[in-house]
Order: C-alpha cells, then sequence, then structure tokens
C-alpha cells in the first residue's frame, strides 16, 4: 500500500498487493494502530505474526507478495488488516539474496562489502556507520525491510568460525562499531538487527551446546557490546542466540530477554530467534520474542495449545506482538528508491583498504606501481572475498589481488600467472555443483610451483608476492592443523619463493585473505612484509593494489590479538567444549548439526589481550597493533576527571613523510582485585588524516560508567575508588605514556 515504487518492475509487482489492503484510518498514528490492531486481530492472525512464513531459499512461499530468493524470511502479508509482509535479509557484509548457479550472475545485485572484522580493524565508526548506510540503501532499493546484522559476538577463540562476521575481541570495540553501523542502516529507514544474543562465539554443537559463564564475565565481556549497541545504536531488533546460556536456551531466557534486554536496557524492539533456535516456542514468546524465525506450524501449534492451557497468556502474547506490529507498520512507510551501486563499490574499495593491517615492513612497502611482480598462491587469483553461510554475499563479481594489483599497474609474472591460475582453474572444474549456501566450499589446494619457475621468477621481477588464503564460515569452527598453522605446501612455497628472491636481493611480501589470525611466527622471518587485507569484498583485489603501492597508506589497527602458536590463547583448553551424556541439554537440533555438549568459558575475563597481559608468553601480533607508512609522534598527555567522566588529551604528529591516520588507544588499570584485568581499552579514537608536520589534539571522554566494573553480588556497576592508571598506547603492548588520576568517591550505576 504505501510502499511506493520507482523502480517500474517491483511497481507492477507491489501492485496487486496494495489492491487487496484495507485502508487504515488517517486519524491514527502508530501506537494507536498497533492497539487497534491487538483488540481486533483474531488470535489465529496474531500467532501468524508471531512467527515467520517458512523459509525457502529458492521457492516462493505463500505469505509475501514480495519473494526474493536468498533472503531469509518474511512476515505474514494481512491485506485484510492493513498489514504488508515484511522482507528480512542478511548481512553483515552486505544484503544477501541467493548464490547463482556457477558462471551465472546474480539477478539482483548487491554489494559485496569487505567482512565485518574489515571494518572494526579501521577504528573508524565513520566507516561502519557509511558502510551500513550504503547496505540500507540497498536493501531499501529492492523493498528489504530489516537486515539482520550487525554480528557482534566477541572473539572468544581465534578459531571462532564466524568470527569473520564480528568484529573484535574487546567488548567496547564491538559495541562502538556496531551502534555505528545500526546507525548507518537505520539512517535509511531500514531496521537493524543485532545478533546473536548472547555468548554464541562457536559454531560447534551449536544448537545443543550450554555455555557456562559467569555473571561478572557475562556482564562485562559478552553482554557489554549488546548493552553499548543497544543504548547508542537503538536497532530495531534484536537476535538471540543459538546456545544455551547457563542451563537455559538463550530463546527461552527472561531473565536475559526481558529483565536485562527490556527492563535494564529498555531495549523496545523486535527480538526475534536465530532460524529455528530452541526447543520450546511457548517459552520463547513468555521470554519476551516478538517473532519466531523462520516461522513453523509447529511454532504455532505450540503457541496456540499453550494460551489453550493457559502456559502463556494473551497479555503475555500481546506484550510480545507489539514491536512486530510497530515495526510493520513504520517500514511501510518506506518508498523504495534506488540505490547507487557504483558508488558503493567505491565505498567497498574505500573500505578494503581503510581496513588492511600492515603486520611487517622492512622497508620494503609500498612499492611503486608500474613495477614487476611475481604473484604466488591461488588467493591471489582465487581471492576470497567473504566467509560462506548467512553471511555470504552473492556479489556480482571479485576483483582478484592479482587483478587489483594489474589495474594498477603493476607487471605480473605470466608464467607464476599461467601456471596458478591453471591449477585453479582445474581443481574448481572438478568440484560438484554447489547446491546451497549451506553446502561447505572445498578451498583449491596451495600450488607449489617448480623451483625453476620460482627462480626464473626472482631474475626477472622486482618483488615476490605470496597470498596465503583461508575459508571461514557458518556450522563449522577452524582447525588448528592447516588452518591457524599454514599446510606443508604453503610453508614450502615460503621458503623457496624466499630463498631464490632473497638471493637476489628482492622482497617477498605476504598477503594475508584470512577471516582471522594464522600462525606467523614460525615463517614472518622468511618474509620483508605482512599485509592482512582480510576477506576485502567484490573490490578486495583493488583495496591490496591501494595499499601495496601506497595510493592508501595502511591505518589499519587488529581488532584481536594474533597469538605465536593457538596453545597460548587462554581458552585452548576450553574450545570447543566438551560433549556431555547426563544432560539437561535438550537433544532437540535446529538449524545446524550438534551433540549436546558443554563449553565453560574458565578464563573468565581473561580473553585475548587481558589474557596475554598477564601470561608469560608473547602474541605474534598484540591487539590494537598496526603499522603505517608513516610515524607518529605523541606529546605530553593529559587526563583529568571532568563531570564524572575521564578526559584524555594527547597531541599526535606525523614526523613522517607521508600523509597518514592513527589510532589512538586508551587504556586504564583499575585499583588491583580479584579477577579484575591488568588494563582494558576504555576509549579510543581515529585521527583525522595528517599531513607531514601535521599535528592534531585527540581528546577521548570516557564516561564513568565504562570505567566501572559489575559487582555480581550486588548487581551492580561500580567504580571502586583509588588510583587508577591511564595508558595511551599504540597496541595493547606498546605504552607511549601512563598518567595517575585519583578517584574519590565510589559510583554505582
Ligand atoms: C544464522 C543467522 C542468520 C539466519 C538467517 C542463521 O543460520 O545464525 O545469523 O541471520 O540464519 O539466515
Amino acid at each position: 500500500m504505501l510502499k511506493t515504487m520507482t523502480v517500474s518492475l517491483l511497481a507492477l509487482h507491489a501492485a496487486s498487493a496494495d489492491d487487496q489492503m484495507a485502508t487504515p484510518p488517517d486519524s491514527l498514528d502508530v501506537s494507536e494502530r498497533v492497539e487497534q490492531l491487538l483488540s481486533t486481530l483474531p488470535t489465529e492472525d496474531k500467532v501468524k505474526l508471531l512467527t515467520g512464513i517458512g523459509f525457502s531459499i529458492g521457492k516462493p512461499l505463500p505469505g509475501t507478495d514480495n519473494f526474493m530468493p536468498g533472503v531469509a524470511g518474511y512476515t505474514w502479508l494481512m491485506p485484510e488488516h492493513g498489514l504488508p509482509s515484511m522482507v528480512l535479509s542478511d548481512g553483515p557484509a552486505g544484503v544477501r539474496f541467493a548464490t547463482p548457479p556457477p558462471g551465472q550472475a546474480p539477478d539482483r545485485l548487491a554489494t559485496a562489502f569487505p567482512i565485518a572484522t574489515v571494518v572494526s580493524s579501521s577504528w573508524d565508526g565513520e566507516l561502519a556507520f557509511k558502510m551500513g548506510e550504503a547496505m540500507g540503501r540497498e536493501a531499501r532499493s529492492y523493498g528489504i525491510d530489516i537486515i539482520l546484522a550487525p554480528g557482534m559476538n566477541l572473539h572468544r577463540d581465534p578459531l571462532g568460525g564466524r568470527n569473520y562476521e564480528y568484529y573484535s575481541e574487546d567488548p567496547l570495540l564491538t559495541g562502538k562499531t556496531a551502534a555505528a553501523a545500526v546507525q548507518g542502516i537505520q539512517s535509511t529507514g531500514v531496521g537493524a538487527t543485532i545478533k546473536h544474543f548472547v555468548a554464541n562465539n562457536q559454531e560447534t554443537n551449536r544448537p545443543v551446546l550450554d555455555t557456562i559463564v559467569d555473571e561478572r564475565t557475562l556482564r562485562e565481556l559478552y553482554l557489554r557490546p549488546f548493552e553499548i549497541a543497544v543504548k547508542e545504536g537503538k536497532p530495531r531488533a534484536l537476535m538471540t542466540a543459538y546456545n544455551l546460556l547457563n542451563g537455559t536456551h538463550t530463546s527461552q531466557d527472561s531473565r536475559l530477554n526481558l529483565d536485562i534486554l527490556r527492563d535494564e536496557w529498555g531495549f523496545d524492539g523486535i527480538v526475534m530467534t536465530d532460524w529455528f533456535a530452541g526447543d520450546d516456542p511457548a517459552a520463547q514468546v513468555a521470554a519476551g520474542h516478538s517473532l519466531l524465525m523462520p516461522g513453523t506450524d509447529r511454532d504455532r501449534a505450540s503457541i496456540s495449545s499453550a494460551l489453550e492451557d493457559g502456559r502463556l497468556d494473551m497479555d503475555a502474547l500481546d506484550q510480545a506482538l507489539r514491536p512486530t506490529l510497530r515495526a510493520v507498520l513504520e517500514t511501510d512507510h518506506l518508498e523504495m528508491e534506488p540505490a547507487d551501486f557504483s558508488a558503493h563499490a567505491v565505498l567497498a574499495r574505500e573500505v578494503a583498504s581503510a581496513g588492511t593491517v600492515l603486520l611487517k615492513n622492512d622497508s620494503v612497502l609500498p612499492i611503486d606501481a608500474g613495477g614487476t611482480l611475481a604473484v604466488f598462491g591461488v588467493g591471489a587469483y582465487d581471492t576470497i572475498s567473504g566467509g560462506t553461510g548467512s553471511g555470504d554475499v552473492a556479489e556480482a563479481y571479485t576483483i582478484s589481488i592479482a587483478q587489483g594489483l594489474e589495474g594498477a599497474g603493476y607487471i605480473i609474472d605470466d608464467a607464476v600467472a599461467e601456471r596458478t591460475e591453471a591449477h585453479v582453474r582445474d581443481f574448481n572444474a572438478a568440484l560438484p555443483p554447489r547446491m546451497s549456501i549451506f553446502d561447505p566450499v572445498p578451498r583449491v589446494s596451495e600450488l607449489v610451483l617448480d623451483p625453476a619457475v620460482i627462480a626464473a621468477a626472482s631474475l626477472t621481477n622486482d618483488a615476490a608476492v605470496v597470498t596465503l588464503s583461508r575459508l571461514a564460515g557458518e556450522f563449522v569452527d577452524r582447525a588448528v592443523a592447516d588452518d591457524f598453522r599454514l599446510t606443508d605446501d604453503e610453508r614450502v612455497l615460503i621458503k623457496i619463493v624466499s630463498a631464490s628472491f632473497r638471493e637476489q636481493g628482492k622482497p617477498v611480501i605476504a598477503v594475508l585473505n584470512v577471516g582471522g589470525p594464522i600462525e606467523t611466527a614460525t615463517w614472518r622471518d622468511d618474509v620483508d612484509a605482512i599485509v592482512v587485507p582480510w576477506m576485502g569484498g567484490q573490490e578486495a583485489g583493488h583495496g591490496v593494489a591501494d595499499v601495496l603501492s601506497g595510493v592508501v597508506n595502511p591505518s589499519g589497527h587488529l581488532p584481536m590479538t594474533w597469538p605465536a602458536q593457538y596453545a597460548d590463547v587462554s581458552t585452548a583448553e576450553n574450545f570447543p567444549g566438551q560433549t556431555v551424556t547426563d544432560t539437561a541439554v535438550p537433544t532437540y537440533a535446529g538449524f545446524g548439526q550438534g551433540v549436546p555438549s558443554r563449553v565453560e568459558y574458565q578464563e573468565g575475563l581473561f580473553v585475548g589481550y587481558r589474557h596475554f597481559d598477564r601470561a608469560a608468553e608473547r602474541p605474534a601480533y598484540a591487539f590494537g597493533y598496526g603499522l603505517s607508512y608513516t610515524d607518529f609522534d605523541y606529546g605530553r598527555v593529559r587526563a583529568a576527571l571532568v563531570d564524572d567522566a575521564l578526559n584524555v588529551i594527547v597531541d599526535v604528529a606525523n614526523t613522517g613523510d607521508v600523509a597518514g591516520r592513527d589510532v589512538v588507544q586508551v587504556y586504564v588499570s583499575a585499583p588491583a582485585s580479584e579477577g579484575t584485568p591488568l588494563k582494558e581499552l576504555r576509549g579510543f579514537t581515529k585521527t583525522d588524516v595528517l599531513s607531514p608536520g601535521e599535528k592534531l589534539t585527540a581528546e577521548i571522554s570516557v564516561p564513568m560508567r565504562t570505567l566501572a566494573a559489575y559487582n555480581a553480588e550486588d548487581e551492580a556497576w561500580v567504580v571502586a575508588p583509588g588510583r587508577y592508571r591511564v595508558h595511551v598506547a599504540t597496541d595493547a603492548e606498546t605504552v607511549v605514556a601512563t598518567k595517575s588520576i585519583r578517584i574519590k568517591k565510589e559510583y554505582r550505576f
């Protein structure tokens, strides 16, 4: 009805549904219409509206008038009540439609942006906003009402299969980036969904995994990012998780969804389940869910029988339904507007280079475009643009790293390129066709070229670029062997390339096309530079070329620690948990595989740098680390308490030869107490571009509440009086200056 379209094809399509729509009385505002609907809708329709219309990636489903293959879900179309069907589509790296058969272009365009980890590596909220805004515009151009992003679970363990969809091991960086992404998406009128609430930090056994977390850890690490995103981003929706939390499915947990989310944090949007999550639909409604997704007859039968036998009353049902009705009525006013896909491709390229992290540079980068490069590694030709599963975007194209380098003016060694491309082609041609996004994608094996070819290339090229690549995605966690660690073929390739090129006095540059940390300590001495563009979306190759050539001075910083070896992380002994037989854990398996199991977060708050700060082992690269082609100098640090906030001021000067941006990180050490990390990130800012010689004053304000620790006994956030040390740092291991401040009174929240 009100969803007017500017795209003619879609206008035709919508006209039929519009014609049948009951016209609402103009005089009522949205809240009044919601209340009117609640008093007039038949119970059966209320139950339908609490559940989606079902799940089909390919076959149209009755119940919507806007079926688009590959989107994740819909609410029921009810023209007789004036209710259109809302369309929900995945993110977080772009709007997801069905993946076309090999060789065929997608029938609907969506920009494949870089993965979430690229966005957080930029430490740039404005960029997260801009990318969210572009995704919102694309969603709106198709009549999609809600994007199922951002994902914001913590990188508890580097092997988490979906870490690529998430931001960081740190709650503040996660929460702030997510809040900016939500604001960006919602600035277009489309709703955002923060997910997966909460402690969904692994894929193994996810539908039947009981996650045991103590209250303080839960509050400070795992709930905190959601709290920030809810309060600052005001998302229209939140998705609960597959896992159980301390014995209860997160989707059936009233304390989590009603007491904490709604009452404490004031969230009044849609709470939806993850797809097929949980085992008791009536309990999900009682726990405040407004939408059970994708919606099944079983859900509807279970809710109806709970209403009949009194386990669920109509007030609770109405209360749960309110946010869904409100969202349906609000998004109904959105006009479909065409999106500017060319501008979004430019933005995708900007994000790709802005989130690229330079880990090592022995004065070899940037390399002038126009030089000759021998480009090794299958990932340079078959570049991974994003992860697999629901976070996969059906990109129209992916600029490979080799294409990006060529496009920038580098001359690529033909012999190396032809052999590697042929290997990729042969491998992929032999694969069985992929039937759905849920099928695993076997990764092309690495090619170790004949040492004679490598030696010949070292004579005729200025430098070697070796790309290592890794898949990551939904349903599976990563492995240590051949994933966190290099494969034997990769090791051999690096060794031979390194020996040949160094013999000629020529540099070797490693490019890591990965979704998360890999082992670097055993081979980094064999290369002269390490660049991490992660999975850079459809413009990945351009992003890499922009950084290697110096068109963009890298300013990305790691949003997670890169351990030297997997065994050094605090969760190594406790990931992905144990299977259980004695179980209170229900055996019902939803979407995804699983056997009942339990994982105990015994490490408490000591995840990532919070762990390495007190551990004997040093990480390969610390949280927050990232090099630049220029140098920054920090002036005197000033720290003071102003109006119940900690104000930190520092001058940052570009003392090098090229323009660049830096990330100023503020960590605070609270007075020592049991179970408290040595220091925690409490604020950060990304500087504007500073020209050589230019200086700016960075000011970071840390509200008192951000300094608070959770006292589980008192159920309160507390800032204890005492001496706090304020560190200005360039990464978690490199403190530039420390100031001491005294907080005289106790603060409680
Ligand atoms: C994922 C969600 C996703 C949903 C719909 C689930 O498997 O966990 O993140 O939004 O599917 O595609």
